[in-house]
């Protein structure tokens, strides 16, 4: 599927884009070019050493996606797009919020634009669980990119690209995440618990690029799709890392929700299941439903679905906790 395809690859130094970058060159041998696309020089740098331009078809390329002149020169000859550049941390976007506007909504569009200019096949963009009902800045801005995205796909301008969402909670063991942190405070007298009843959507890495994957290969474009993935108590992650501690209540942080809702009831009408996914196709006159339903086998969920950490069905328990640690090999 990605052999003889050139993949520009935004946020590609990312702790997604370097697991997909890796992914991809040991399951496509034939991959026409990578670009990495991102801002820092340094982790460019450091990227190049386990992906050198001499022994791999890899181009790093610096520049903002804010910047759509620079996305325009970069972006020529691509073949798909990986959408992957965020500003994801909750806290940072609620303090900054202009700044999160600029690189998760404007950068999102400049993506659109310069896809249609130079006719890209297919932009798969990176979305999160926070984007469904959002209270905080993150969410709204990534709200915004599927709206961008899905209105993309059926806009005029666009005759043949596909423009795919892909939607998902916490990466398992991710950088700033709630398991590296109690991991690096273990062994102080108490954790810090925001609240005991908080709940989340867990995946790994790997299932957050077959994620990814399953979209370049299936996607339509304008759907967002869903993974099917089980739920945690941040409670059992304290548990599982320090059980024999305090875990000690300290409050809800600003823009933060005690559990998150994958799909909220409103989208409900419009979801259906094909697969281990769940795909929110687009409302517009232009998709049909009934005709995707048919060629893909997907089902219509009920009405009123809701996809909602604190009463998934699946669960991870504190044994399955301790062995995801393991397993994700996080210290
Ligand atoms: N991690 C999770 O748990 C999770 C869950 C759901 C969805 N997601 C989404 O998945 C995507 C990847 O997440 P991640 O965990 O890989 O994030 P990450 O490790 O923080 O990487 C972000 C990447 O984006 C680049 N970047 C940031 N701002 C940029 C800009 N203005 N222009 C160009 N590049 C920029 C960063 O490099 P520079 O700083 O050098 O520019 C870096 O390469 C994000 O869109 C995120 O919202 C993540």
């Amino acid at each position: 599927m990605l052999n003889n395809k050139t993949i520009l690859i935004t946020g590609g130094t990312g702790s997604f884009g370097k697991a997909f970058v890796r992914y991809i060159f040991k399951k496509y041998p034939k991959i026409k070019k990578v670009i990495i696309f991102s801002r820092d020089e340094q982790k460019q740098h450091a990227m190049s050493k386990e992906f050198s331009t001499e022994k791999y078809p890899i181009k790093y390329l610096l520049g903002d996606v804010r910047d759509k002149e620079r996305l325009l020169q970069v972006s020529k000859n691509v073949d798909i797009v990986i959408h992957s550049a965020a500003m994801k941390h909750v806290p940072a976007a609620e303090q900054n919020p202009m700044e999160c506007v600029k690189t998760n909504i404007l950068g999102s569009q400049n993506i659109i634009d310069i896809s249609i200019i130079n006719g890209i096949d297919h932009v798969v963009a990176l979305s999160t669980d926070k984007a469904a009902s959002p209270i905080n800045v993150y969410g709204a801005s990534k709200l915004l990119l599927e709206k961008l995205f899905v209105f993309a796909n059926s806009d005029d301008n666009n005759e043949s690209i596909k423009f795919s969402v892909v939607r998902y909670g916490n990466i398992f063991g991710s950088k700033g995440s709630v398991v590296p942190f109690f991991m690096t405070i273990k062994d102080q007298n108490f954790l810090p618990i925001t609240d005991k009843k908080m709940t989340r959507f867990s995946i790994t890495l790997q299932e957050s690029i077959d994620l990814v994957m399953y979209a370049l290969k299936n996607g339509w474009g304008g759907e967002i799709i869903v993974p099917i993935a089980p739920s945690y108590k941040i409670i059992d992650v304290a548990k599982a890392i320090a059980p024999n501690i305090e875990h000690r209540e300290v409050g809800i942080r600003k823009g933060e929700k005690l559990h998150e809702v994958m799909i909220s009831e409103y989208e409900s009408f419009a979801t259906v299941k094909r697969d281990n996914y769940y795909i929110i196709c687009p409302t517009d006159g232009n998709w049909d439903r009934d005709e995707y339903c048919k060629k893909t086998d997907a089902l219509m969920v009920d009405d009123g679905f809701e996809y909602h950490s604190g009463k998934n069905s699946e669960w991870l328990d504190i044994e399955d906790i301790k062995k995801l640690i393991e397993q994700e090999e996080i210290m």
